[in-house]
């Protein structure tokens, strides 16, 4: 199933707003939370998924009947079932019952990394954004078996999770761990970090935030460290380290493992080393068997 769109809020129709579903009168179809329509573009832009399985059964369907009312963000919807109603604002003291720095996980997969990291940081919320409804639901699983009250779920496309959903500078960090490659030319457009991704990272992070970013391709790899170098509200914790030898863009050049065979060193450099509160995901780890180079991003919010 492909995805579904969103509008934006108010502003000039765009071309994907102006092809919204209609009704057989020819008027906009009703806005209705988890009503459906049949694109996949938020504001004109492809996202940077495509729903796959969302039936859930045996224990991943029972934690999700026993658990989501209070483990999953109740989201009025806009126009998709993962999209979100551009009036809807979280509050995170109220769900968490607390005043904590709220760490958000975009793309958190099967949820190994949210709940190791709520685990080692009581102190912390968490909020994982995911589209994928087994993910969620095993999530859900390893919250409840942890017995964590510091992570909440939600199923919806990040962009909008971040341009509407959170309030501006509400954030303490924000994650974004191994996102779909979309390594083919022709579907590069679907990447999900690209210059439009800053500012709404941008948004919802406070003065000093940090956004981490990690991938296994190189190609992508550059196109992040671009996206946040040319943003004029990040600067690169790491500016200018791991350069020349030392770079895991060199390498990767070196083995021609996912990238054009090249004896070019890497002259930029900018990488992080590989972030300690990152559990080794099958993800990463299959990027590990493949023989691809990890590259960690950390950006601060100016
Ligand atoms: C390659 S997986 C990585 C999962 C996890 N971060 C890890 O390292 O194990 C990327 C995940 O991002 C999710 N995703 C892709 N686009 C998304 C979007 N626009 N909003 C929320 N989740 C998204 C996918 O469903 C998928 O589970």
């Amino acid at each position: 199933m492909s995805e579904t769109p969103a509008s934006g809020p108010a502003g000039p129709a765009s071309p994907a707003e102006q092809r919204a579903p209609r009704t057989t009168d020819g008027t906009a179809r009703e806005v209705t939370p988890g009503s459906q329509a049949a694109e996949g573009t938020y504001r004109a832009q492809p996202v940077s998924f495509v729903r796959r399985g969302t039936r859930l059964q045996g224990r991943r369907q029972k934690a999700w009947d026993d658990h989501s009312d209070t483990l999953a963000v109740d989201v009025p919807r806009h126009i998709s079932d993962t999209s979100v109603h551009p009036d809807y604002v979280f509050d995170a003291q109220e769900e968490f019952g607390r005043t904590a720095p709220l760490v958000v996980e975009i793309g958190s997969g099967l949820g190994d990394a949210v709940v190791f990291a709520a685990k080692e940081n009581p102190d912390k919320d968490f909020l994982a954004v995911e589209v994928y409804t087994p993910g969620l639901a095993q999530t859900i699983q390893k919250i409840v078996a942890n017995d964590l009250s510091n992570v909440r779920v939600v199923q919806a496309n990040a962009p909008e999770v971040l341009s509407t959903m959170l309030e501006k500078a509400s954030v303490s960090q924000v994650w974004v761990f191994f996102p779909d490659p979309w390594h083919k030319t022709k579907h590069n457009k679907r990447r999900m970090v690209k210059d439009t991704f800053a500012p709404l990272v941008a948004r919802v992070l406070e003065p000093g935030g940090v956004w981490r970013l990690a991938t296994d391709w190189s190609t992508y790899a550059e196109q992040m460290r671009d996206v946040g170098t040319d943003s004029e509200l990040f600067t690169n914790a790491h500016e200018g380290e791991l350069v020349g030898a030392q770079s895991p863009l060199t390498q990767a050049r070196l083995s021609g493992v996912d990238c054009e065979l090249s004896e070019d060193p890497d002259s930029v450099g900018g990488w992080s080393p590989r972030f300690e509160g990152r559990i080794l995901t099958s993800f990463e780890n299959k990027a590990h068997k493949a023989g691809r180079v990890i590259f960690d991003l950390t950006f601060r919010r100016l």
